[in-house]
């Protein structure tokens, strides 16, 4: 056992006792935002709430309003109790709100990011953050190389005098296409340092896709059938009851496959097909997450097998909804998809010729993500036809949200004289088995980029290697205009034609 000098009873590498990060500010842009509102500063509070966050710790807000401290803390009290995962206790609120500032501002204001740097020079006497400061980009994409800039030309992205660390947090999706996420990575790479930048896809902080790897190399039971000889087809199904809210902004210039196929979808797929990982470090998950992605080939035919739709207006739970034309801010007759479904290949020796569908969309009946592990028909059966008439494949579904947990499919006998089979279906749930409850992925996120661990940060490679998967599809919708999709139902038909031409069909999710 390695041992600290600090600690001798303490194995660094022993995760059970929480790791508490260096003394350090996190500066949001965008703090006014639906994610920072919704996610960010709840997240923060959650963190503060289970005793995660550093003694020495401040958050730094900078947006573009006229605000003093009071009305930034009650902005961020009212997103933090209406959002919090854990109770709410005014204490624990009072002492992270004391270490609240706010720099009022917007992206092209030289003299408001001189005054954010000479404020985070302050709070590193006044608050003690040492040098150590990490920056939550939650803004708009097409506002990243002006902030970028900033930072870069006042020096807040350089830890110059104080020593210690400075981070950069960018959100997804990362770049628009290929070529703009390489110029992007030049651009952070030339204002940050390497082991500083942290591209986040939350959903690598869901507790349900870490399980994906516990699942598949800590058990002896699933590993062996979980190749081209067992498997038929892998469904990975990402969809939302919700419409694009408020987002048209960014939204409309993104559409579903930008938005959440690039990134979250590819992620699942490529923790789902990756070979075990020499150990559970960021560098070796992702070298096998990056040999996936890069093996990922696209149909020969997109015509069939990449769809794309659009809602039009409908019900969802019992309610009307309107048309996705109809939102607030789209642009008139906008052919953006908020729905697609793709077919996809991994060419490597474990996934030659299984098929990976992949879906994704909003205004569908009900909010659910999950990836199916469809499994091939015993290749014998003894039993009479009418007996087995209903039974279908095997399945291991891997629920990611909301009733998160697995499930296993199989044949059993019906109770009775005869031989009748039919599913069922065991399951294991996380609210049941475990008293602890899953933390948020942005709580659980946040604290890695405090901590310095990237883990469950994909890296450059990785995005690129997923825009080249979205690249050519990109292409190709350029001319094509999307399938309409009532809201409340399924999608699209084509995506439903994509499955029945090979004899199979979407899981009832
Ligand atoms: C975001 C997408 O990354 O994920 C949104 O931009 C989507 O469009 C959201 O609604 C869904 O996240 P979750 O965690 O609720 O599945």
């Amino acid at each position: 056992m390695t041992v600290t000098p600090s600690n001798p009873l303490r194995d660094p590498q022993d995760r059970r006792l929480p790791r508490i990060a260096d003394p350090c500010a996190l500066v949001i842009f965008g703090v006014t935002g639906d994610l920072a509102q919704k996610k960010l500063i709840p997240a923060v509070y959650d963190l503060a709430n289970r005793g995660m966050l550093p003694a020495a710790f401040t958050v730094l807000g900078f947006a573009r309003r006229d605000w003093g401290h009071g009305d930034f803390e009650e902005l961020a009290r009212q997103a933090a109790k209406t959002h919090a995962r854990t109770p709410w206790r005014q204490e624990v609120w009072n002492r992270l709100a004391d270490t609240f500032t706010f720099v009022p501002g917007s992206f092209d204001d030289d003299e408001a990011f001189d005054n954010l740097a000479s404020t985070l020079e302050e709070l590193r006497h006044t608050h003690a953050i040492g040098g150590n400061a990490a920056f939550y980009f939650s803004i708009p994409p097409s506002a990243f190389p002006t902030v970028l800039r900033q930072l870069d030309r006042t020096g807040a992205a350089h830890n110059t005098s104080a020593g210690g660390w400075r981070r950069v947090v960018v959100e997804k999706p990362f770049g628009h296409d290929l070529e703009s996420a390489k110029k992007l990575d030049n651009l952070v790479d030339s204002v940050f340092t390497a082991e500083g930048v942290f591209r986040i896809d939350h959903y690598l902080g869901k507790e349900t896709v870490q399980n994906i790897l516990a699942l598949r190399f800590a058990n002896a039971l699933f590993e062996p059938v979980w190749n081209s000889h067992y498997v038929d087809s892998v469904q990975i199904t990402m969809a939302e009851d919700a419409g694009i809210g408020s987002r048209a902004g960014f939204y409309d210039s993104a559409g579903a496959a930008r938005d959440v196929l690039q990134n979250h979808l590819l992620q699942l797929l490529a923790l789902t097909a990756m070979e075990e990982p020499v150990g559970l470090n960021a560098e070796e998950i992702r070298t096998e997450k990056l040999k996936v992605l890069r093996a990922i080939t696209l149909p020969k035919d997109l015509e069939t097998y990449a769809v794309r739709g659009q809602y039009s207006d409908g019900w969802i739970a019992g309610n009307p909804v309107r048309s996705y034309l109809d939102e607030d801010n789209v642009a008139p007759g906008s052919t953006t998809e908020t729905y697609v479904a793709v077919q996809l290949g991994v060419q490597n020796r474990r996934w030659a010729d299984v098929p990976f569908y992949l879906r994704a969309g909003k205004r569908l009946p009900r909010r659910v993500t999950e990836i199916a592990i469809v499994f091939k028909r015993a290749p014998h059966l003894p039993f009479h036809d009418y007996d087995v008439e209903t039974l279908g494949q095997n399945q291991l579904v891997i629920r990611v949200q909301p009733d998160e947990g697995v499930t296993v499919k199989f044949g059993s006998k019906v109770p009775g004289t005869g031989m009748e089979l039919r599913d069922i279906s065991m399951d294991f749930h996380y609210g049941e088995a475990f008293t602890e409850s899953s933390p948020e992925a942005y709580e659980r996120l946040i604290r890695d980029v405090l901590l310095g661990d990237k883990t469950l940060f994909p890296d450059a490679a990785e995005v690129e290697a997923s825009w080249a998967v979205i690249d050519p599809l990109e292409e190709f919708w350029a001319n094509h205009k999307p399938s309409q999709y009532r809201a409340g139902s399924w999608g699209p038909e084509a995506a439903n034609t994509m499955m029945s031409r090979h004899g199979r069909t979407w899981r009832r999710a």
